[in-house]
């Protein structure tokens, strides 16, 4: 069991907090992904339960076992960080050696000639270099053991790394942004081969990144930060269709969720400018009341202009392939508002008018204090 309970942790900087009060369970053989802007404490979160900073307050357990008078060495738990952080001067056999030699073999072991003749160390070093090639070769790089950092590619770099974090055989794996530094291909690629890892290994997984499709493909839970906070931890389907607040709709997406501000009217209708957009608030409040509407390209459709629905100007397209995003412009507010379509499709020209209707079941609604609230398509309609 490699379960990481993690309780109520606050860190500052000086006077900066940077964590403010974060609790997850992260359960045993999960991969959770977190998420967020630039800055919001990921990191720093990640640096905590690997042991390389220390907590103001707050309690991490793994496996029921509490972790925070341990140093790193002794939690159970492997780092593989962005930037590689493998030693330039080694080969890739030695790096990725390192974890096992410094647990295994003592300080006169270790020395490169001396360690040699020393008693004792030619059984260890043997199983270390069979450990070390099985590692090798589940991470395709066998053919590379002997190289030097300096001699490979990045894609061949970030495997060395995770070479090193593997021979541990650790309960939970801490990944901070390992693939940012790697192109779009090979991200793709390294993504999926991260995924097949995790299933292979069966371990607690807790990856760091703020793409946010890196974290929707690979987790079985993503978890979303923004400030110090976790704002939702959901799995991708439930973070991307039902956000509980705003800033997670708008964070989650590609493109951008769709903000329309809108009034509630006397019959609990919504009005964008006094338009009708076919939804309603089934909860009670005050006429007037100020509700911002999220749509996501894909709960807007085409459609003739009418008296429901929206007025738009196309303003341009942006062809993705099997698809087009097409921007449109709203008259009268002069909102700007994406929609997707079938590349296939025929597409309303550039200064065309068309009409747009809201899918209600898809339709998100927040309150001026960017909490959701429960929207359904207009009655009597
Ligand atoms: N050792 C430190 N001393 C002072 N401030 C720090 C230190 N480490 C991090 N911070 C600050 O804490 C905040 C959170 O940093 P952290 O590295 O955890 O963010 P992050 O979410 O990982 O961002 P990014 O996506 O850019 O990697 C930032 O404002 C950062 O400047
Ligand atoms: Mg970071």
């Amino acid at each position: 069991m490699a379960n990481i309970r993690i309780h109520n942790l606050q860190k500052s900087f000086g006077n900066t907090p940077v964590l403010r009060g974060v609790g997850l369970d992260i359960g045993d053989g999960e991969f959770i992904s977190l998420v967020g802007p630039s800055g919001c404490g990921k990191s720093t979160l990640l640096r905590i339960l690997a042991g390389l900073e220390r907590q103001d307050q707050g309690e991490v357990h793994l496996a029921g076992r509490s972790m925070d008078a341990l140093p790193p060495s002794a939690r159970d738990i492997a780092m593989v960080f962005q930037s590689y952080a493998l030693y330039p001067h080694l080969t890739v056999r030695e790096n990725i050696a390192v974890p096992l030699a410094v647990r295994r073999l003592n300080r006169w072991q270790r020395l490169p000639v001396v360690g040699r003749w020393w008693p004792g160390s030619s059984a260890t070093r043997h199983a270390i270099d069979g450990e070390v090639s099985a590692a090798a070769k589940q991470l395709d790089i066998a053919h590379l053991l002997d190289r030097k950092p300096g001699q490979l590619s990045g894609g061949q770099r970030q495997r060395a790394a995770l070479g090193r974090a593997l021979v541990r055989r650790p309960a939970a794996f801490l990944m901070d942004e390992p693939l940012s530094n790697l192109d779009a291909n090979l991200r793709v690629q390294m993504r999926s081969e991260i995924t097949a890892l995790h299933r292979q290994l069966g371990s607690t997984f807790v990856y760091v990144t703020h793409d946010q499709t890196e974290a929707m493909t690979m987790s079985t839970r993503v978890a979303v930060m923004m400030g110090g906070e976790l704002l939702q931890v959901g799995t991708p389907a439930q973070i991307y269709f039902d956000p509980v607040e705003l800033r997670v709709a708008e964070f989650i997406g590609q493109p951008q969720l769709n903000t329309l501000p809108c009034e509630r009217d006397a019959q609990g209708r919504l009005r964008h400018h006094g338009q009708l957009l076919g939804l309603a608030l089934p909860s009670a409040g005050p006429v007037g009341q100020r509700v911002t509407l999220g749509l996501r390209p894909e709960a807007l459709r085409l459609a003739p202009v009418g008296r429901l629905g929206l007025s738009c100007q196309v303003s341009g397209h942006e062809h993705l392939g099997s698809e087009v995003l097409v921007w449109l412009t709203l008259q009268g507010s002069e909102h700007r508002l994406v929609l997707r379509c079938d590349a296939l499709a025929a597409l309303p020209a550039r200064g065309e008018t068309v009409g747009v209707h809201v899918e209600a079941a898809r339709a998100l609604a927040f309150d001026a204090q960017g909490q959701r609230l429960p929207v359904e398509a207009q009655p009597h309609v």
